[in-house]
């Protein structure tokens, strides 16, 4: 075993902290204030291959591994999680399922659209009734034949309003449970497509979170992916590779508010020396340091395993686990290390607590990923001894 990021690793590592420092950092405390989506700036992410890096490049992807996609969501998340969730939705929610599933045809004219850089998509699960519950959906598509009929109300949808190309999961038959969940392929300016008013989020404000409504929109039959009653699993599947990316965003997020926390511990004097030299400010920092580097090791083993092609979702769960709540507990310490400076909005850690938050809520809460780790226990996916 070897901890040593490869050359290409450092290059990725380097390009994303450059484009996040010199592009990303100035705005970022308005873009949060106004809630505006970074327009300019996604398009920016899409032409260096931010928003799809592991996307073949047949299609127009950068064809890169998921360790170098979660370096660069590190990266970009220690400036501005609502740029990466942005990255991370398209990236691992969006642009793997489709081609890991699609067929050739779906992936010829889909995939290069949201390789281009000009567009974004979506992925539509949760729904007022069914968050982490995901079987309960009540979304609707009703078979006609050559096409189907789409009902319903999703919900939180990070991108919503701006994406073009939304993978959608619906019931094509309830009495099936979840094998007659079924996902289609809905763009957004079809006729039935209604996009909800933007939500004002605690968090990640200046990403683009709305519900959506499907009123008896027709999708055709060669929309849909996969066999008849793949959608549950589909969406399951899906799940495991965005969880490592959320992992990678609170990553992100702890090892920057960790930053500014040791830039300020040498900048700040209290009772005469740097705040660093008095052990109360010491020992929180020491505790951050060896958390996020806990938290980085269970982020970069999730893509280890999902590159060398072993079973990942436990592993993404205990990655996603870990690294949110690490990113909570830290933040929260930022803002103590910062004093009253740390609860005004220009020294950035106010900002990154509230940010931290959703990652232990979106792509499956902390409680969901426990019954994933608790059931690879108990089931002897993780067999003892360990
Ligand atoms: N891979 C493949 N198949 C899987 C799977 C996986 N990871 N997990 C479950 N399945 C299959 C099971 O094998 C089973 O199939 P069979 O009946 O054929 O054996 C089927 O799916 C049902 O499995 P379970 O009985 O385990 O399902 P469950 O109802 O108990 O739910 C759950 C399991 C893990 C709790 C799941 O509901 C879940 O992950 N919930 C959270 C949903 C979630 O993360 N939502 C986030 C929304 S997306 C988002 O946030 C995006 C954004 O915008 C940022």
């Amino acid at each position: 075993m070897i901890f040593k990021l490869e050359e290409e690793h450092i290059s990725v590592k380097e390009a994303a902290r450059e484009f996040a420092n010199t592009r990303l950092k100035e705005g970022v405390i308005d873009r949060d204030s106004s809630m505006e989506y970074p327009t300019e700036l996604v398009k920016e992410m899409g032409d260096l291959g931010f928003l799809s890096m592991m996307a073949n490049p047949k299609y127009g992807g950068s064809g890169m591994d998921t360790l170098s996609y979660v370096i660069a969501m590190e990266e970009i998340s220690k400036i501005d999680s609502s740029c990466s969730v942005i990255m991370s939705v398209n990236n691992s929610l969006v642009l793997w399922g489709l081609e890991k599933y699609g067929t050739e045809e779906q992936k010829q004219k889909y995939i290069p659209r949201l390789t281009s850089g000009k567009e974004v998509g979506c992925f539509c699960l949760s729904e007022p009734e069914a968050g982490s519950d995901a079987t309960s959906q009540r979304t609707t598509a009703i078979d006609k034949g050559d096409h189907y009929i789409l009902n319903g109300v999703k919900n939180w949808i990070t991108s919503g309003g701006k994406a073009t190309i939304q993978l959608v999961i619906a019931h094509t038959d309830k009495d099936k449970g979840h094998h007659g969940i079924n996902v289609f392929i809905v763009e957004r300016d079809w006729e039935g497509v209604n996009i909800g008013p933007k939500e004002d989020k605690m968090g990640i404000r200046s990403s683009d979170t709305h519900s959506i409504n499907y009123s008896d929109v027709k999708v055709p039959r060669e929309n849909r992916i996969g066999e008849e009653g793949f959608g549950f699993k589909f969406a399951m599947q899906t799940l495991e590779g965005g969880r490592i990316g959320i992992a990678a965003q609170a990553l992100g997020i702890a090892a920057g508010a960790y930053e500014l926390s040791v830039q300020y511990a040498h900048q700040r004097e209290t009772f005469g020396k740097p705040i660093g030299k008095h052990q109360a400010i010491a020992f929180k920092l020491a505790d951050m340091a060896m958390e996020i580097e806990a938290a980085r090791m269970l982020v970069y083993r999730a893509a280890y395993l999902k590159d060398s092609g072993q079973d990942f979702g436990y592993a993404s769960a205990m990655a996603k686990l870990k690294a949110s709540d690490v990113a909570m507990k830290y933040t929260v310490e930022a803002v103590q290390i910062h004093g009253g400076n740390g609860y005004v909005k220009e020294y950035h850690v106010e900002r990154l607590m509230r940010d931290a938050k959703i990652t232990q809520i979106y792509e499956g809460t902390s409680e969901i990923q426990r019954i994933i780790i608790s059931r690879n226990v108990l089931n002897g996916a993780l067999e003892l001894p360990y």
